[in-house]
């Protein structure tokens, strides 16, 4: 697979434990999937099902110590996992850049905004003062801040918050990286800054020929921005498949549960209304079986006994784990 041209990320069976004091967390359980060029790509699930320890450990940013990464992260042809902090920095930034979940913490506060993209210029891209600012305020004008130039030198808090996550983008964007990662890009920001927000990455996604995932828990935000979809429960992927499949032909119960779970257009992106009856896993005492098996409705005893890996569905590039799925769209009307 990782000969294939086509395809700027290649994850296979990656693993991230935490090695906490209450024994050891697998936030992340051994997941695989892959990226094409200029594809974007969704992964949704609820609070705590590992989407941003994910996206971190295919970045390579985890703490030093106390963590266990296994499995394969092959960005550009290049592994990211067992390699060291110097080898992985010559990829961030040029190769894949991220937009962290919380804006206030990607951005220092004391810092003028125009510094903070120069900073990341200079020192990444070895360029002058002079050519740094002049590409800073030109980026500020890429991602929509008006006035550039007096922008330039404003602090984070003198700017709204959807300002804020243009300059977070514009700096994530400084070195043109093939791969952006974008997690909770507009979580509280409101309904009509969260369009433009996602707007404009699928505007620079386009400009800067880029690959974008796009890692959220309301799946409106990725019904109409992404070609693919991953489902992510309890650190696995449970479903994934084209947009289109997944939301109209899913097979989980927990992506239904998902599906019918999601802010309504209407509510701002913040709020975090996803109430799926029963409580999130506790990843420090995860089952045997599936670990949804005790919120679903469906479940038999192999459910709680035996862990459904990913099978294979109808649609090329559908897969779901569970043993008792949703009936599918076919056999729905064959029934
Ligand atoms: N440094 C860490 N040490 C120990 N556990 C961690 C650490 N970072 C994350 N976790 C745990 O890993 C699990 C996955 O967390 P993660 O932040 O990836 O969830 P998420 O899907 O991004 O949730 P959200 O939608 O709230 O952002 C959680 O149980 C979390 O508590
Ligand atoms: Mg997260």
């Amino acid at each position: 697979m990782s000969t294939n041209p086509d395809k700027l990320l290649v994850v296979n069976n990656l693993a991230t434990t935490f090695n906490t004091s209450a024994g050891p967390l697998p936030a992340v359980g051994g997941v695989s999937f892959d990226l094409n060029k200029n594809e974007t790509l969704g992964i949704v699930g609820e609070s705590g099902s590992g989407k941003t320890v994910l996206a971190r450990t295919v970045m390579g940013l985890q703490p030093r110590t106390n963590v266990t990464v296994t499995g394969s992260v092959l960005l550009n042809g290049h592994e990211m996992v067992g390699v060291s902090e110097d080898e992985k920095r010559k990829y961030w930034g040029t190769e894949v850049a991220m937009v962290f979940q919380d804006p206030m913490t990607s951005l220092n506060p004391v810092m003028r905004i125009g510094k903070q993209i120069d900073e990341t210029l200079r020192v990444r891209l070895g360029m002058s003062k002079n050519d740094a600012k002049a590409k800073a305020i030109e980026l500020l004008e890429l991602v929509g801040i008006p006035s550039p130039s007096q922008r330039y030198s404003a602090f984070p808090g003198q700017l709204s918050g959807g300002m804020r996550q243009r300059v977070v983008i514009a700096t994530a964007l400084a070195c043109s990286p093939k791969l952006l990662m974008a997690d909770e890009p507009t979580t509280g920001l409101d309904v009509t800054i969260q369009a433009q927000i996602l707007n404009l990455l699928e505007d620079l996604k386009e400009q800067f020929q880029m690959s974008v995932v796009l890692i959220t828990h309301d799946l409106g935000v990725v019904a109409t921005r992404t070609s693919r979809i991953i489902v992510m429960y309890a650190g696995r992927i449970v479903e994934m498949g084209t947009t289109r499949e997944v939301f109209t032909n899913h097979r989980m119960p927990y992506t239904r549960a998902l599906l019918e779970s999601s802010p309504k257009v209407s509510n701002p992106s913040h709020t975090r209304l996803i109430t799926i009856p029963g409580r999130p896993p506790n990843l420090l005492k995860l089952n045997q079986g599936c670990s949804f098996a005790p919120r679903c409705a469906y479940a038999t005893d192999r459910c709680h006994q035996q862990r459904p890996e990913l099978q294979i569905a109808e649609e090329p590039g559908h897969s779901f784990a569970c043993w008792n799925p949703l009936p599918s769209k076919r056999e729905a009307a064959t029934r």
